[in-house]
């Protein structure tokens, strides 16, 4: 473990005001979404629009670094680039998604497990060599009825931590994302309790094994009620309790904490992170940065449409979500800019 090149990579992806651009949805995720836009589903199509995302002009003005899906990270542009040399010479981190999905947790019905440690190391190893520098993880948990379990916070949150260990052994800073889900009738109050207690399992975990704590980037959700909850919270009230639940589990030392837009819409999940930052820039120990994939890429693919003809269109919507969420991160977002 290279604990210089380590900090030196967290550093750089969380430089001055850029964020981190989630592409790493899975074949079937991808798919899903191309799916519900009649965007037709083969591995070149997947191809294309991952092309279109990396090649945007200037999109390394406000990315610091992309996730990447283990079909993206080996896959080539249309004149024969590999992608990790596009995002590379774009001025990009290129990272990559190493979990392998979530399964039913066994005697929890309702609740999941992350998988993907088995053979983890030699995996990881071929991605360094491959040019990643960075990877992520995703735990998912449920509010509910006795959700989540002591047991799957456990089992995650000791996966996550073993997972991020290996990643450190091979020289590439760790994504650690729990993600409590939005799905529910849950209330802000709940969402925060759940969180708070889903982040201490975490840090417990990566306190036992022994994780570099600036070598990692904590990729959270953000406190919100429920999407079926009747009392839903303005800008200020979720910014004010997102920040509130961190300030109690997560250490000084790491260095950063990217969000998960989590269903978010666009501009919602952009005037969330803002609020964070215009109210607490000044007083937190970490970076407050994004790690977004749908609230950055959903107009793009809606404006895309699979249609070659639209790339410039596509790439100029996912330009405008990068540059207010780049403006976020000041805390200089104003959502008049998403009218012009
Ligand atoms: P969303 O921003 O769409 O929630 O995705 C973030 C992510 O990386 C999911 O693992």
């Amino acid at each position: 473990m290279n604990i210089k090149s380590l900090i030196q990579t967290t550093k750089a992806l969380l430089a001055f005001d850029k964020g981190i651009l989630a592409m790493d949805e899975s074949t079937s995720t991808c798919n899903k979404r191309f799916a519900a836009l009649s965007i037709p589903q083969t591995e070149e199509v997947r191809r294309s629009y991952r092309e279109l995302i990396i090649t945007t002009p200037r999109l390394g003005d406000c990315i610091s670094g992309v996730i990447l899906f283990d079909e993206t990270i080996r896959q080539q542009t249309r004149d024969g680039v590999s992608f990790v040399k596009a995002i590379t010479s774009a001025g990009i981190i290129p990272g990559i998604k190493v979990d392998t999905g979530v399964k039913d947790l066994a005697g929890y019905p309702g609740e999941k497990i992350t998988e993907g440690l088995d053979g983890l190391r030699e995996r990881l190893i071929e991605y360094h060599q491959l040019g990643a520098r960075f990877a992520k993880w995703r735990a998912v948990f449920t509010i509910g009825d006795n959700m989540p379990s002591r047991s799957c916070m456990e089992s995650n949150a000791n996966d996550l931590a073993r997972y991020a260990a290996l990643c450190q052994e091979a020289d590439l800073v760790a994504i650690v994302e729990p993600e409590v889900l939005m799905e529910g009738a849950h209330t802000l109050e709940q969402c925060s309790a759940v969180t708070e207690d889903v982040l201490h399992c975490v840090f417990d975990a990566l306190y036992a094994q022994r994780v570099l704590l600036e070598g990692m980037i904590l990729k959270p959700n953000m406190v919100l009620p429920g999407t079926d909850c009747p009392t839903q919270s303005g800008i200020n009230e979720v910014a004010d309790a997102t920040i509130t639940c961190l300030l109690q589990v997560v250490p000084a030392a790491v260095s950063g904490i990217a969000f998960l837009s989590g269903g978010q819409s666009p501009e919602l999940a952009t005037a969330h992170l803002n609020a964070m930052n215009v109210r607490y820039m000044d007083r937190l120990p970490w970076e407050l940065t994004f790690s977004f994939a749908r609230a950055i890429q959903q107009p793009a693919l809606r404006a895309w449409a699979g249609l070659e003809a639209n790339t410039e269109g596509a790439q100029q919507a996912l330009y405008h979500r990068a540059r207010n969420n780049q403006a976020a991160r000041r805390g200089e977002y104003r959502s008049s800019s998403e009218s012009a």
